[in-house]
């Protein structure tokens, strides 16, 4: 028997802190919180993904009476985005959470559905994807959406 250890490493900065190109996604994803369809939880989710083309496109949690037809900020991001421009590589993604009145002083991570499929994302254009994830008192910033899932499930692994 051996034991493994997995790691993951990530950056904690304050907002004013990241490069200026990081705190116009951090913004667009905030801005987003606005647009959640929220009338169940009232937790506020909004998610911007910075494309390879410049193109920012950003979403927000959509809810429904039917509470498993709801979804996340990100994945409606992400799905639309891909949907949207099939070809072009996501180059970031910043999430933001605002509930009560005010956006949270630690980030929020994504579940692990939105794990699984950002990293879909990731494999698909072999491109890593930084995840910014705001507070407003830390930004959490990983390298990759794969820090985010150990031992995940990917194509490669069916071969
Ligand atoms: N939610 C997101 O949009 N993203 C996350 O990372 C966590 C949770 C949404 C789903 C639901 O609309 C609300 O937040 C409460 O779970």
């Amino acid at each position: 028997m051996q034991k493994k250890t997995i790691e993951t490493h990530m950056a904690v900065y304050r907002f004013e802190e990241l490069d200026e190109d990081y705190r116009m996604l951090v913004e667009k994803a905030k801005e987003q919180v606005k647009n959640s369809y929220v009338p169940y939880s009232h937790f506020h989710v909004g998610a911007a993904l910075l494309l390879e083309n410049g193109e920012v496109v950003a979403g927000s949690n959509q809810e429904n009476a039917a509470y498993p037809s709801g979804l996340c900020a990100e994945r409606v991001t992400v799905f639309y985005a891909n949907a949207r421009y099939p070809d072009v590589p996501v180059k970031a993604i910043a999430i933001a959470a605002w509930t009560d009145g005010h956006f949270l002083a630690q980030p929020i991570t994504p579940c692990g559905a939105c794990r699984q499929v950002l990293l879909e994302t990731e494999t698909r254009f072999g491109k890593d994807i930084p995840v910014l994830l705001y507070g407003t008192e830390s930004v959490y910033v990983l390298e990759r959406v794969r820090d985010l899932l150990p031992l995940c499930f990917v194509k490669d692994s069916m071969q």
